[in-house]
């Protein structure tokens, strides 16, 4: 189990979070959110004034931020330049650039590094878009989870603390078209993953399925 590397890929509100949280914690592996480090790079660009919408510009200063991740699923705190942005980084703002930001081949580029570093022997359940397909394609154990729009709309606007599940859903489906369609990297079911659709599951039963394949493999 402390080589294990476990990869969570899918859309947005698919349950990836939750559940990579959860098995980490099940099993006492590490917990790396690449998502949040997207994330961070965007705060600080918007910090900066760098102009979101223009590729070259990101591009130019992405080498700047240094984004350190918590590892543990209990805490996973996360800060760019030594400031904590793990409450900033889930506001409007960033979700609304941040497919933008993490089309950028420099940005991918400088995160790749630090994600394989962290990663390292392993003992880590690494969740994002593209872990079992570029960052981490030796894993022994590859999930790509899924939803229904609706289902997951209902869990975001849930989790923002209500809002109209027809706006989250616009929004979701939204970054997951530029997710899915960017040149760098895109969204795709790894070769080998094991296809959760966690639509009518409680998370429980997610996480208990992702802890048996990892029990498998080991
Ligand atoms: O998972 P989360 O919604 O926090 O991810 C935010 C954004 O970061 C995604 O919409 C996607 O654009 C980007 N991302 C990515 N590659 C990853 C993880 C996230 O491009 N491995």
């Amino acid at each position: 189990l402390d080589t294990v590397v476990v990869a969570l890929d899918g859309p947005s509100g698919s349950g990836k979070s939750s559940t990579a949280r959860g098995v980490a914690r099940a099993l006492g592996l590490r917990y790396l959110d690449t998502g949040a480090q997207f994330r961070a790079v965007t705060q600080w660009m918007l910090d900066h004034d760098v102009a979101v919408e223009d590729p070259d510009a990101v591009a130019a200063r992405a080498g700047e931020p240094l984004v350190e991740s918590g590892e543990d699923p209990e805490d996973p705190t996360i800060t760019v330049d030594g400031v904590d942005v793990s409450q900033a980084i889930r506001g409007a703002d960033v979700t609304g650039a941040v497919s933008a930001v993490s089309a950028v081949g420099a940005v991918r580029e400088q995160l790749l590094e630090l994600q394989r570093r962290i990663i390292g022997r392993g003992g880590i359940v690494v969740e994002g878009r593209d872990i079992g397909s570029v960052v981490a394609p030796g894993a022994a154990v590859k999930v790509y989870l899924t939803a229904d729009t609706a289902a997951r709309a209902e869990r975001r606007a849930a989790e923002n603390g209500g809002g109209s599940i027809d706006d989250t859903a616009a929004g979701l489906l939204r970054r997951d078209s530029v997710d899915s369609g960017r040149e760098s990297a895109p969204l795709v079911a790894a070769e080998g993953a094991v296809h959760i659709d966690t639509t009518s599951f409680t998370l429980d039963e997610v996480v208990a399925q992702v802890v048996d394949l990892v029990r498998a493999a080991v």
